[in-house]
């Protein structure tokens, strides 16, 4: 073990007289340069003032900004980043000129909170002439026991369940094909809310809570702010119209 060390000192010692020669600045002071940016990183973490770099927005939901923070408790912080700002807008260019579902062409199968039904005024649309030749049917799409990434494993029931005019659906997700001529000429997904009548047995004579839950999943805060920003109006009107 003596041997050992005793070479890697030596290695040691070659390695920062190598180093000074073409450096020409002795090996401590090398450390101390090479610290700078670390600490550098470690305090802009650490510091919440530092956040304050950002301009602050006016139209942001909390009250409570100290120091640069849209929530600061003892569990959760959230820097109070800006919702625009000129370093930001030159990834915000560009043009939305709506969505283009399906060609353009209107729904063919429309949906209500229970049930499916078939839009008959935009048959034509799609060419049908012949309603014998003409069905649609869904399929439950469902998740699969999870193995590895649970949202890329899912499954369809193996039978496709035809409908005329409407039809009321217990599934929570399904896919929708429509069929003319043997041809597929329709595809879309609906989701449902099925009360779950299993799951929990209501009292009926309690006092109900009344709460509306809205998720949006898949987008981060300030890009909700920045690309959905009609949503955010409709919902903050919301929130004043209720409180
Ligand atoms: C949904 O549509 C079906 C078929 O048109 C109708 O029978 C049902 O009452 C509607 N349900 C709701 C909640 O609007
Ligand atoms: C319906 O027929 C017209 C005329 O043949 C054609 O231009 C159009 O693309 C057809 N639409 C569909 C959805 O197939
Ligand atoms: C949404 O953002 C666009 C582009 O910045 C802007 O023109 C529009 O007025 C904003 N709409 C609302 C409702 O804030």
């Amino acid at each position: 073990m003596d041997w050992l060390s005793h070479q890697i000192k030596i290695k040691y010692r070659k390695f920062w007289k190598y180093f000074n020669r073409i450096t020409k600045v002795p090996g401590l002071l090398w450390i101390i340069l090479m610290s700078i940016p670390v600490f550098f990183i470690a305090f802009t973490h650490i510091r919440p003032k530092l956040t304050n770099i950002f301009t602050e927005m006016k139209n942001i939901e909390f009250e409570d900004r100290n120091k640069g923070y849209l929530i600061k408790t003892v569990g959760c912080k959230i820097p109070d980043l800006p919702v625009f700002s000129s370093d930001m807008a030159k990834y915000f260019e560009y043009e939305f000129d709506g969505a283009h579902c399906n060609k353009d062409l209107p729904p063919l199968v429309q949906s209500n909170l229970t049930s499916l039904f078939l839009d008959k005024d935009s048959l034509l649309k799609y060419n049908v002439s012949n309603l014998d030749l003409f069905y649609c049917c869904y399929k439950e799409l469902k998740r699969k026991i999870p193995v590895g990434r649970p949202d890329s494993q899912y499954e369809f029931s193996s039978v496709c369940s035809k409908f005329e005019k409407t039809v009321e659906i217990k599934e929570e997700f399904v896919l929708v094909e429509c069929i003319y001529d043997n041809e597929k000429i329709y595809k879309d997904l609906f989701a449902f809310i099925p009360p779950k009548h299993d799951v929990a047995l209501l009292d009926k004579n309690r006092k109900q809570f009344n709460i509306l839950i809205i998720g949006i999943d898949g987008i981060s805060r300030l890009n909700f702010h920045r690309q959905m920003n009609k949503t955010v109006k409709f919902l903050k009107q919301l929130i004043s119209q209720n409180s």
